[in-house]
């Protein structure tokens, strides 16, 4: 292993600061149009009538697509089909798609757009998922309004509660949360004369688009060429909406036989795009006064919005999730992802557990004090271990580090609770835990291709099925890549992935790119590898057993040769330099009905600890320091790790602190701007230290376990058990104002 486990500098680093990146809107093809979409003003109403004739003798207007205009089915393939690409009898949430213009610049399409008379029948809209949840009469999404509803059942939590000792019953609530990636969604469609289309675009998902492409136009896959270009970061914000705008940009291209972008304004993409779910938690757990966590009785609600889209697999992990990294044998847990008239929530950095696990270890830290003993011991008698059955029924047999990341941040930190108490100073501690993949919620989707070709000269470019979006995959699966083929990692490069290079390789969510990507590689690799092996054999006059390969050189008995020797050796026999590497994911389970089985394949831990500084006067709160320590299996690039807990941590106080997202009576997103929708800049990072754990995990990329969304899934609680321990205050509703706190201190 030459470059596994090193600090390289990220591939793609010289050209981002050279700007020298090709991101989507810097691409121009000669002919090409722009694209707009029109949009519902209202949250739920009947559409009488579209008016659009006058429009296209605007000057510059190419056309008007409405759903009449679509050949295929009126229809964005997700989890569950029930969400038009433009709106046909209803609208169902403010900024509904129900029209596409295009025109030669994208000034005259956007004005054009505005153009458009809508004839609209106001009806009643549904804001609120806990009045909509089984409303009476309106009826969004079968009888109950309810997109998924889970449980998870195990012992009996009612009679467990009547021998607790401490029991705190709470609610929770958390808003939406905007991904605010740099970029903008922004797509391209390109028609050939040949009767195929090519996509280009800003995503994180090139086989849900292509997906989205066929259904809409009814073409076959091998008609429908999706490329991701540079990507301006996701989040989880380009899972599902790039399906959208890719269909926006095909319909038009479709029919007019002329490339079409499409690139989103800000605001069109705060208003419209998908976001956290706003969350509804009722959380009950008690113990003993042995500290033993005993009971859990949940019910949990988050706000889907209008259309389906990935709210069921978001509710998966929420649920799955929902008691935290502790033993628990007394567990009743209700979950509903629910409809209402709003925008269509979706995937965002922890996908459905950032809500569930504010509301769980806030509670721990309650059960704490009221049992008289410090969080820290708390977590300590009652966290997983090896051995251990998580609260889903799921026997954990290896790579369980939580505990390790408790004590690395107690050590490092110097912290202890009893440590004497500075006036408005306080610390917050955060143990979660991470299900990595798709698990059983998604297994379907949990397999993934690569390719590789060493070329004559030694370099090699591998192509696989998932996609960089600022996360440093493409430095992680060459360094795989360069120690599996013995080349030096310069001479290693990616190709951009393109749905025609590789079989349908599941999205590029769940943090399981380098677990799956890097495994599909080896699996190519190998292949290569053993042909290489073979000839450098026949060369030395060694046996193979006795020949290794690392950064470009062949190690036989105690001869060195270059590998370039062997490679050309080969290529002069004219032997098979390239190969296909394929990987499904080992098994998961899940009984929908009691919530139990092997919920994803390995887990991922983390313990934070955020101190704080509050000031009494106006409430304000400042988070001074933050130790933040995750198990990750095997760093396979321990900056990149670094930068990952860095930029999760920042994310994660933006969501505990400032991020304050609402839609208004009307159910529109009140905050369409940078001016209205405050996220945390470099002015608001404390000093944050990031601490690697590793405990390999048998099945991953030299132990590898995926790594990406877990840094911004428990700060939120750690630093609102801060912001009680500095200041007394316990604020159950993100974000933690300053007027929240001012209030609770001048209760
Ligand atoms: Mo990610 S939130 O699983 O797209």
């Amino acid at each position: 292993m030459s470059v596994v486990g090193k600090r390289v500098i990220r591939s793609e680093a010289a050209d981002r600061v050279k700007g020298a990146g090709l991101f989507t809107d810097d691409y121009k093809y000669h002919g090409m149009l722009h694209a707009a979409v029109v949009r519902s003003p209202i949250a739920r109403g009947e559409i009488k009538k579209i008016s659009s004739d006058s429009i296209l003798r605007h000057e510059g207007v190419k056309g008007v697509f409405t759903y009449k205009d679509i050949p295929g089915k009126n229809c964005i393939p997700i989890v569950i089909d029930d969400q038009p690409f433009l709106a046909e009898k209803f609208v169902n949430y403010i900024s509904e798609p129900i029209g596409v213009v295009v025109a030669d610049d994208r000034r005259s399409a956007r004005a054009a757009a505005k153009k458009i008379e809508l004839n609209i029948k106001p009806l009643t809209p549904l804001l609120d998922p806990l009045q909509s949840r089984n409303h009476p009469d309106i009826h969004l999404f079968g009888n109950d309004n309810i997109f998924k509803q889970m449980r998870i059942v195990r012992g009996d939590a009612a009679k467990a509660f009547k021998g607790c000792d401490v029991i705190i019953e709470n609610e929770y609530r958390t808003p939406y949360q905007e991904h605010a990636y740099i970029e903008p969604q922004a797509m391209i469609a390109i028609p050939y004369p040949d009767g195929s289309i090519e996509i280009r675009g800003s995503m994180q998902c090139p086989f849900y688009v292509r997906k989205a492409i066929t259904t809409i136009l009814g073409l076959a896959e091998s008609k429908v060429r999706v490329i991701q270009c540079a990507t301006g970061g996701a989040f989880g914000g380009k899972e599902d909406v790039p399906s959208l705008l890719a269909c926006q940009v095909a319909l038009p291209a479709w029919k007019l036989g002329r490339p079409v972008k499409l690139v989103y304004d800000r605001s069109e993409d705060m208003i419209s795009t998908s976001k956290r779910h706003p969350a509804w938690v009722h959380y009950k757990s008690g113990a003993t006064k042995e500290g033993i966590l005993r009971a859990v009785e949940a019910e949990y609600v988050i706000d889907g919005g209008a259309y389906a889209t990935l709210s069921a697999v978001v509710l998966f992990r929420g649920t799955a999730h929902s008691v935290g990294p502790y033993r628990c044998e007394n567990v009743n847990v209700k979950t509903y992802a629910v409809a209402t008239n709003k925008v269509p929530t979706g995937a965002f950095r922890g996908f459905g557990s950032p809500q569930i696990l504010f509301a769980v270890e806030s509670q721990m830290d309650q059960l704490a004090e009221r049992i008289g003993i410090s969080p820290l011991e708390f977590r300590k008698r009652n966290i997983l271990r090896v051995g251990d059955t998580t609260v889903t029924g799921q026997k954990l047999e290896n790579s369980v580090g939580l505990e390790e990341t408790l004590d690395k941040v107690v050590q490092v930190s110097g912290w202890s609770p009893k440590a004497s108490k500075e006036d408005g100073v306080g610390y917050g501690l955060s143990t979660i835990y991470y299900g990595v993949g798709l698990g059983a919620g998604g297994k379907a989707l949990a397999r993934t291709g690569a390719r590789v070709i060493l070329h004559a000269d030694g370099s090699a470019l591998f192509s696989v099925g998932t996609t960089e979006i600022g996360q440093g995959m493409t430095t992680v699966l060459s360094q795989i890549t360069a120690d599996e083929l013995g080349l030096p990692l310069k001479s290693v490069g990616m190709l951009p992935t393109d749905t025609s290079r590789v079989p349908d390789s599941g999205p590029t969510v769940a943090s399981r790119s380098t677990l799956m990507s890097g495994n599909a590689l080896k699996d190519a690799c190998i292949k290569i590898k053993s042909v290489l092996l073979e000839e450098a054999s026949l060369l030395t006059n060694h046996p193979i057993s006795e020949i290794s390969i690392d950064e470009g050189s062949v190690f036989a008995g105690n001869d060195k040769l270059p590998l370039l020797n062997v490679i050309k050796s080969c290529s002069l026999k004219r032997l098979p330099l390239s190969a296909e590497g394929w990987v499904i994911s080992p098994p998961a389970s899940f009984d929908d009905s009691t919530g139990q089985g092997d919920a994803y394949i390995v887990y991922a831990w983390a313990t934070n600890l955020a101190k704080v500084k509050v000031t009494r006067e106006t409430g304000e709160v400042t988070v001074l320091k933050l130790w933040s320590a995750h198990d990750v299996g095997k760093a396979i690039n321990p900056a990149l790790v670094e930068g990952q807990i860095e930029g999760g941590a920042l994310q994660g106080i933006g969501y505990a602190l400032m991020e304050d997202m609402t839609a208004d009576k009307n159910g529109a997103i009140k905050n369409s701007e940078f001016s209205t929708y405050i996220i945390p800049t470099a002015e608001d990072q404390p000093e944050i230290i990031p601490i690697i754990v590793e405990h390999p995990y048998p099945w991953g990329p030299s132990g590898a376990k995926g790594f990406g969304e877990q840094p911004l899934m428990g700060i939120a609680p750690a630093i609102a058990n801060a912001v009680y321990n500095a200041c007394g205050v316990r604020v159950k509703e993100l974000p933690i104002t300053p007027e929240k706190i001012w209030a609770g201190l001048n209760k």
